[in-house]
């Protein structure tokens, strides 16, 4: 089973993931915990180059470009090998769809055209935890140690964006891609999430 979880600039996505795979290991599950950008040392020098905030003449396109490179790196490394097991990836496609499909404007074909290889691999399952801009901003730039990163750095504007081309991802596919409301405490986000997962297992 292959679960994706997505979500704008701090909506709580990992701690989520590391607790739901805390309890499906307890209930002796097979578990992989992934992420993207990176996930494996080539993809992750990928990442280096798409979050370093020093980046700031990087282009719509070459950023879809190495977002769509690292999955499929990703890809042969970590997910296709362990697609026998759970596999709980923090953020894929939907992510590139909301971000520079919507938020950059580069269009849902040319996503869905570049990210051909990832489009064979479609989650079972993933979850948009959804909280106002606003919220998950100030959430990110308080917390400690935390660096912001370039795609952190953009305009309000930007990560509205984000927010809405999420939402109408969900128009595209009801069964597969669930919306959590994200304004609650990470207690009930985390019930209702694995309630879900326990259900379709
Ligand atoms: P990360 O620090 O992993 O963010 P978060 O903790 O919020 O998940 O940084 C990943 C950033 O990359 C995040 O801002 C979302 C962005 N991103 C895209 O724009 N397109 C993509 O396809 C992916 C996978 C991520």
């Amino acid at each position: 089973m292959f679960i994706t979880f997505e979500g704008g600039e701090g909506s709580g996505k990992t701690t989520l993931i590391k607790r739901l795979a805390e309890a499906l290991i307890e209930r002796g599950y097979d578990i992989v915990q992934t992420r993207e950008p990176g996930g494996s040392r080539i993809a992750e020098k990928i990442r280096e180059v798409l979050l370093d905030k020093n980046n700031t003449e990087l282009k719509p396109h070459t950023e879809a470009l190495l977002f769509a490179a690292s999955r499929a790196q990703h890809l042969d490394e970590v997910i296709i090998p362990n697609w026998d097991k759970i596999i709980l990836c923090d953020r894929y496609i939907d992510s590139s769809y909301a971000y520079q499909g919507y938020a950059r404007d580069l269009g849902y074909d040319y996503i869905s055209k570049i990210n051909a290889y990832a489009l064979r691999y479609m989650p079972d399952l993933t979850f948009y935890i959804d909280i106002d801009p606003s919220i998950g901003m100030g959430r990110v730039n308080s917390k400690r140690g935390h660096k912001i990163d370039r795609l952190d750095s953009e305009t309000f504007n930007f990560h509205e964006r984000v927010r809405e081309g999420y939402l109408k991802m969900k128009e595209l596919d009801q069964k597969r891609f669930i919306v959590v409301d994200g304004n609650r405490t990470i207690d009930e986000i985390y019930s209702e999430v694995m309630n879900i997962i326990l259900e379709r297992l």
